[in-house]
Formats: C-alpha cells, sequence, structure tokens
C-alpha cells in the first residue's frame, strides 16, 4: 500500500465515547453533519460501528491548514466550504467551536487531543507548527524508519493518555518505516444519564437481529423527554439527555420488521431532515424507554470510505501538502478508533444516582428491540460527535 521511494503520511484518529450516555455562510455543524452522513452512505458496514465525523472533521481541518493548491481545493470543496470564505476564518471558526464543547458545564466530560508527529529530520514547517496551534495541536518527532517500537509505544501511550485509558493500543503494530507523518485525533467522550435507569429494572429481553432473533439486556425506565415520530424518516426518535442538559444521545429506531430498515434510514439522514427532527417533530412525551445495554469498540480505516465519499485526491500521490513540508510526502491512510459503552448511568464507573420516573401514565413506547441508529450531539451547538448503529447489542 505505501509507495516506494515516497514518503508517506499516515493520518490516525482514536475516537472514544464512555457513554451511557453558526455562522453566516459557513456551520461547522452542517459541515460536520454532512460529512457524518456522506461517510454513513460509503460505509460497506452493516454490523454495530461507531465514528466520530468530529474527529475525522478536525483531522481534515489540521490536513486542509496544510494543504495548497488543487489539494486545498478539493479538501474544500469535500467539506462543502464555500468559495467566498476564506481559510482563515474556516480555522476560526472551527477551531472556535472545538473550545466551545466544554463550556457551561461540569458533569460531562469531553476532552480534544491532536497531534502531528513527524519522522525525525522532516522539514516541518514553522507556520504548520504554529498555525495548528489553534487546534490545539501537539507536534513532536520520532524515528519511524529506526526506531518503530519505539514510535508504536509512544503514540499508543500518547492516545492512552488522552483518552484516559480507554483505548491503549490504537496502532496493533508499528507504523511502515517509510512513515513521514502521523496526525492524531483524540476525543474522549463521558456523560451520566441526566435519569439514571434504575439497575434493578433491567430484564434480558428478545431482540431481532438481522441474522435471526437473538436476546439483549433491556434498560428500563418510565421518562418525560424529546419524542418524535418522523414520517419522513418513517421512525421513532427520542433524546435522552446527558447531566448538565448541554448533550444528548439521539436514538432513531426505523418503523416496521425490513432488517435493513436502519441502513434506508441513514440513507434520508441529512442536515434537514435532522434539523427538522429536532426543531419542528421533537415534542416531550411521557415515555416508556426500553434501550438494550451495549458497548461497541472499532477500529477502521477510513481511506475506502473517504475514496467513495469523493475524497481520494487526498490520497494520490499528486497532493500538494506544502504548507505542512516541502519532502514529498503521501497521505498514506486515516485510521480511525472509537469506542462506546452504553449502561444504566452512562458510565461503566460510576455509582446509580436515584431513579426519576413519570407521575403521568406513558403515553408513548419507544423499545428498541431491533436495530437503530444513535448520534451524541451537543445541542445547543447542534454538533455531532459520534454517529453509529446497533444491529446486534
Ligand atoms: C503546491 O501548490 C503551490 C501553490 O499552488 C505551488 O506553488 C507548489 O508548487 C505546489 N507544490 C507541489 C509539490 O505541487
Amino acid at each position: 500500500m505505501l509507495p516506494r521511494n515516497s514518503a508517506s503520511f499516515i493520518l490516525l484518529i482514536a475516537s472514544l465515547v464512555t457513554s451511557q450516555p453558526s455562522v453566516e455562510k459557513f456551520s461547522v455543524p452542517e459541515t460536520i453533519l454532512s460529512l457524518a452522513t456522506r461517510i454513513n452512505a460509503a460505509s460497506d458496514n452493516t454490523g454495530n460501528y461507531v465514528f466520530s465525523p468530529l474527529g475525522i472533521s478536525t483531522a481534515l481541518n489540521l490536513l486542509l491548514l496544510g494543504a495548497e493548491g488543487d489539494t486545498k481545493q478539493q479538501l474544500r470543496s469535500f467539506l462543502k466550504y464555500r468559495p467566498e470564505v476564506p481559510d482563515n476564518r474556516v480555522h476560526d471558526v472551527f477551531s472556535n467551536i472545538l473550545n466551545k464543547l466544554n463550556e457551561g458545564q461540569d458533569e460531562v466530560e469531553i476532552k480534544i487531543a491532536n497531534g502531528v508527529i513527524t519522522q525525525r529530520g522532516l522539514g516541518l514547517e514553522s507556520n504548520y507548527v504554529e498555525s495548528s496551534k489553534k487546534y490545539k495541536t501537539e507536534t513532536g518527532t520520532l524515528d519511524f524508519k529506526n526506531a518503530p517500537e519505539t514510535a508504536l509505544n509512544t503514540i499508543n501511550n500518547w492516545v492512552a493518555e488522552k483518552t484516559s485509558n480507554k483505548i491503549t493500543q490504537l496502532l496493533a503494530q508499528p507504523p511502515p518505516s517509510g512513515t513521514k507523518m502521523i496526525i492524531l485525533n483524540a476525543i474522549y467522550f463521558k456523560g451520566q444519564w441526566e435519569n439514571p435507569f434504575p439497575v434493578e429494572q433491567t430484564r434480558t429481553d428478545a431482540f431481532s437481529a438481522p441474522d435471526g432473533p437473538t436476546s439483549a439486556e433491556y434498560m428500563v425506565n418510565v421518562l418525560t423527554v424529546p419524542y418524535a415520530e418522523s414520517t419522513e424518516l418513517d421512525c421513532k426518535a427520542i433524546v435522552l439527555p446527558y447531566k448538565g442538559l448541554q448533550y444528548g444521545m439521539l436514538f432513531l429506531l426505523p418503523n416496521g420488521d425490513d432488517p435493513q430498515a436502519v441502513q434506508k434510514l441513514e440513507a434520508k439522514l441529512s442536515v434537514q431532515s435532522i434539523n427538522q427532527l429536532m426543531e419542528e417533530d421533537m415534542k416531550f412525551r411521557s415515555t416508556t424507554v426500553r434501550i438494550p445495554k451495549f458497548k461497541i469498540r472499532q477500529s477502521f480505516s477510513v481511506r475506502p470510505t473517504l475514496q467513495r465519499a469523493g475524497a481520494g485526491g487526498i490520497f494520490g500521490t499528486g497532493a500538494n501538502l506544502s504548507r505542512i513540508t516541502r519532502d514529498p510526502v503521501v497521505v498514506d491512510d486515516i485510521l480511525h478508533q472509537a469506542f462506546i459503552e452504553v449502561t444504566e448511568d452512562g458510565t461503566e464507573a460510576a455509582a446509580a444516582t436515584g431513579i426519576t420516573l413519570s407521575r403521568d401514565a406513558p403515553s408513548k413506547n419507544f423499545i428498541a428491540n431491533k436495530p437503530f441508529a444513535f448520534i451524541i450531539r451537543h445541542n445547543r451547538l447542534d454538533l455531532s460527535l459520534f454517529h453509529g448503529r446497533v444491529v446486534k447489542p
């Protein structure tokens, strides 16, 4: 896969969730949601999965910061930045949003860390080192060529530290010896439900997976939460808020029994359809909620998906990244790893903190006993941190 006689370049992303859990003409939330829906559409994954469109778009922005000429235009158009919005505005607005994620709440822990690690001796442009600081990017050098094991351990330790030891093995093997640069983006999110599920209510029951009936451990509660029945998306949806109410997890449960319904629903997700759902369709309703506990840990190479989604040019030998380095480099791959765990209280370690039962008779049901999709969002910013799907808990 690595081109011979040319420097290679690996873009690597670690994203992690532990959960139970605008600007005129230029909207970061729309950029990220649009990227998420295109990645969904281009993915050939039919099983459980989770990824961070915020993480992937942050890494692509770090590339954009170093791109020139056609490569820059290609990245800008892939990210849907309009031509009239200047580069510095894109980077200012995007990095500002990243800085806002922690604002005004102590209950949810979110950490985003970026790193640019180059082969010792590679000429890194000092302007790049300087301008990448607005993305809170740490730069450093490693010797991929002569000390690949050290490089492996240093990178894995860095990611482990940034993800509170939830991702300890981002790289299973040392980077290829021709590697010139690795861009890392790690996201750690940990939230507790505003309304924890009472553990004693949890029970095992049937779940209709695409390959046949199975069973799942269901968390059960009666909650007054945003609830919608969408005709456009042909699904039911609820939002379970995290403590502090800044973040929430949107669950999308297709109507009917078609085992492929969740993929069909994902194909219909767009900035418009999600805005319609969140802003018009959602109403607070007393709802019986049954959602299976689940855990997804996944690593995948984003390159084929981005190629199918139309960003193949950035992986070509002609990619122009001359603002990062004058040395010829090739983007070899984008590796992504994400982890999510959904339990009664929102985190694997947190203690159960009481029971919230609505006094009203529940008028709605949200019984997730077949494949469903989810999105972890920042409510006020309308920002998608993680997208995923459960076909078999
Ligand atoms: C990259 O693009 C810049 C600006 O268009 C150009 O001056 C430079 O020669 C290009 N470098 C490569 C390696 O293509």
